[in-house]
């Protein structure tokens, strides 16, 4: 039986929460499948680490990292302690070094659950953003000069490789080929001739590779304008880091909000394990009240499970959220009253229960 070593790294705030309902969903999948075994190790790092030991992690935490087959992360943050900066800071190393250059983020309205578009429901908003997650407008590269006189400037360069720019353009044509085969590639290459007409022109190169999926181009203006008009058009878009960043919290929120957006940071070639964490941060307002909602954080280990391709088991833990939200189990944030537990228990309940649904 395949076994995969799990690093859960549940972090600070409703991370520890979220994540503990995402792991018991994770235990009843393995038992519901018996076709494989997550060996689990939890790491106790983030502000709690901080107190006993002045930093977040250990030093070697990406050694620590490296032999894992995934790693599930719940989230970081406590900003009244510790600055972001510093919580965050191995979030960011850990993207970097391992290479997770393809950031996934399913934006899909479930049944039973409300858009904030009005005459929208869950045939019409159904999309994968692929966000750049390795370089592009994110890349710590400019200066400031003159500091503090009135002729100061600042300059901040984005770095676009045809190496990297290829690569998650081919993911993204490959994932639009597992879906309903249309890609829209979004950037801003009417205003910035540089940078995104190499995007338009490896567009141009790679799409006759992939002669059954629609690929198409729209600018970042019209695409958030489109996403909100006709969000049905949609099926993968891939976008830079920072297009990619704006469009997915429009996506989150088209499809329900951030209690249910997931995430992966994926390193594709599989050469370093990839991290799976939901959208949402630590949420101090929340923490400590079991009321936050764990949706998010489930569907992020249902995308593990697909990384690891476990397919089978990750389409059963979709199958039973989109039940019982579509049943109204639902927490606060959607109107409901469950309490985390409670939607972790709901979850289980209809594992196995319902038919997954065929992607
Ligand atoms: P946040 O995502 O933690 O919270 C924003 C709002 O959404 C809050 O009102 C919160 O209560 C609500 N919310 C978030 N997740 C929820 C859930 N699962 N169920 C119900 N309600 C939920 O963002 P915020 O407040 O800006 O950041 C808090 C901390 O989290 C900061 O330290 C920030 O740096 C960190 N952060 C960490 C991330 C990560 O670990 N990848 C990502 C984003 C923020
Ligand atoms: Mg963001």
């Amino acid at each position: 039986m395949p076994i995969f070593k799990i690093a859960v790294y549940p972090g600070d705030g409703i991370g520890p929460e979220v994540i503990d309902e995402a792991v018991r969903v994770l235990d009843a999948v393995q038992d519901l499948d018996g076709g494989f075994q997550l060996e689990k190790t939890t790491l106790p790092w983030g502000a709690k680490y901080w107190e006993t030991h002045g930093r977040v992690a250990p030093e070697n935490f990406l050694d620590v990292l490296r032999p894992f087959d995934a790693i599930l992360l719940g989230a970081v943050g406590w900003p009244a302690k510790i600055p972001d900066y510093v919580t965050l800071a191995p979030l960011v190393t850990i993207r970097q070094t391992f290479d997770q250059y393809a950031c996934m983020r399913p934006a899909r309205l479930f049944p039973g659950v409300k858009s904030v578009l009005a005459g929208k429901g869950s045939a019409d908003i159904d999309m994968l953003v692929i966000r750049e997650n390795s370089e592009g407008e994110y890349v710590d590269n400019g200066g400031r000069f003159r500091r503090g006189r009135p002729d100061e400037f600042a300059v901040q360069t984005a770095l676009h490789t045809r190496r990297g720019v290829e690569r998650i353009l081919r993911f993204a044509f490959d994932m639009a080929c597992k879906r309903r085969r249309r890609l829209t590639m979004i950037t801003k290459s009417n205003a910035q001739r540089y940078a995104y007409v190499l995007w338009d022109e490896l567009l141009e190169e790679l799409a006759p590779q992939f002669p059954d999926v629609h690929a198409e181009r729209q600018h970042c203006d019209a695409a958030a304008m489109n996403m909100v008009r006709c969000p049905e058009h949609f099926d993968v878009i891939v976008a830079s880091n920072l297009f990619g960043d704006l469009l997915t919290d429009l996506g989150g929120v088209l499809s329900g909000g951030l209690g249910l957006a997931p995430s992966t940071n994926t390193n594709p070639e599989r050469t370093y394990p990839s991290m799976f964490e939901p959208v949402h941060g630590s949420a101090p307002d929340i923490a400590g009240q079991g009321v936050a909602n764990p949706v998010a954080a489930i569907l992020s280990a249902a995308m593990m499970l697909d990384h690891l391709e476990l397919r089978a088991a990750a389409e059963h833990i979709r199958s039973a959220v989109g039940a019982a939200l579509g049943e109204g189990r639902h927490t606060r944030d959607l109107g409901g009253s469950l309490t985390t537990r409670q939607m972790g228990d709901a979850v289980i309940s209809r594992l196995g229960v319902s038919e997954p649904r065929v992607a």
